[in-house]
C-alpha cells in the first residue's frame, strides 16, 4: 500500500516517467541517459511553476497590487536562477556519454519546449507587469515607488533568463562542439543569436 504522501504526490506515476530509450538497463550509457531525461523534466516541472506565478504577477499588477506582484515575480526569478545550477548537473555527464545516446534522440530537441518558449516570449513584455493605478496605494508617491520595484524585479527576471540562457550555451558548447542541433538548427550560432537581449522599453 501507498505511504499518504506517496499518495499526495502521486510518486508512483512520476518515478515512472524517466524511459531511457538505451536498450541495456545495466550500461552506463542508460544510467546517463537517465540522468538527461530527469534533468529536462525537472526543469519542465519548474517553468511551470514559474508560469504559474508569472500569470499570477501580471494579474497582481493589472489589479494594481503592487507588493503580491513584486512577491510572485521574485518567485519566478527564483526559480529561474534554481534552473541555472540546476543545468550543471549535466557537467557530470562526459560529452562522449552523451554522444553515445544523442543520436537516438532523433529530432527531439529543448527548443521544441512549449513552456520554455513561453518563458521567453514573457521577457519581451514588459508591459503585462506594468501597475494599474487601481490599487489599494493611496498614500502619495506610492504607486510610482511601486512601480518603480516592479520594473525592478521585472530586470532581474529578465537577467536570470539570460543567464540561463548563457549558461545552457556553454554546457551546449562542452557537449557538442560546433555541430549543429537535433532541432537542425546551427546548434551555437543559433543560441547566441537568441541570448541577445530584446529591445530596449520603457522600463528599462
Ligand atoms: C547535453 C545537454 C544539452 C545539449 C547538447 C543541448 C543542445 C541544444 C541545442 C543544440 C539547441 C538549439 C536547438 C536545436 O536543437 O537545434 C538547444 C536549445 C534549447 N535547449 Fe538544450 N541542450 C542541452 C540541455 C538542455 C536542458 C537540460 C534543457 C532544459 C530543459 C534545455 C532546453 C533548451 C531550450 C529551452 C532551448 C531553446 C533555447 C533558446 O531558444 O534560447 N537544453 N539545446
Amino acid at each position: 500500500m501507498e505511504t499518504p504522501y506517496a499518495c499526495y504526490l502521486q510518486l508512483p506515476g512520476l518515478l515512472d516517467l524517466q524511459q531511457p530509450r538505451s536498450p541495456d538497463v545495466q550500461s552506463a550509457q542508460w544510467a546517463d541517459e537517465r540522468l538527461f531525461i530527469t534533468v529536462h523534466q525537472s526543469a519542465e516541472l519548474l517553468v511551470s511553476q514559474a508560469l504559474v506565478d508569472l500569470e499570477r504577477a501580471s494579474r497582481q499588477a493589472r489589479h494594481g497590487h503592487g507588493p503580491t506582484a513584486i512577491t510572485a515575480l521574485r518567485r519566478v526569478t527564483a526559480v529561474i536562477c534554481l534552473l541555472e545550477g540546476h543545468l550543471a548537473l549535466l557537467d557530470h555527464l562526459t560529452p562522449e556519454s552523451f554522444a553515445s545516446f544523442r543520436p537516438l534522440l532523433d529530432k527531439v530537441s529543448g527548443a521544441q519546449s512549449r513552456q520554455f518558449i513561453e518563458l521567453f516570449q514573457q521577457i519581451t513584455a514588459p508591459d503585462r507587469f506594468t501597475l494599474s493605478t487601481e490599487g489599494p496605494e493611496t498614500l502619495p508617491g506610492a504607486h510610482a515607488a511601486g512601480e518603480r520595484e516592479l520594473a525592478e524585479e521585472f530586470r532581474a527576471f529578465r537577467a536570470a533568463v539570460t543567464r540561463w540562457r548563457t549558461r545552457h550555451l556553454l554546457l551546449v558548447e562542452r557537449m557538442i562542439g560546433d555541430k549543429a542541433g537535433t532541432a537542425g538548427t546551427s546548434g551555437l550560432a543559433y543560441l547566441r543569436s537568441q541570448i541577445d537581449l530584446p529591445p530596449r522599453t520603457t522600463h528599462d
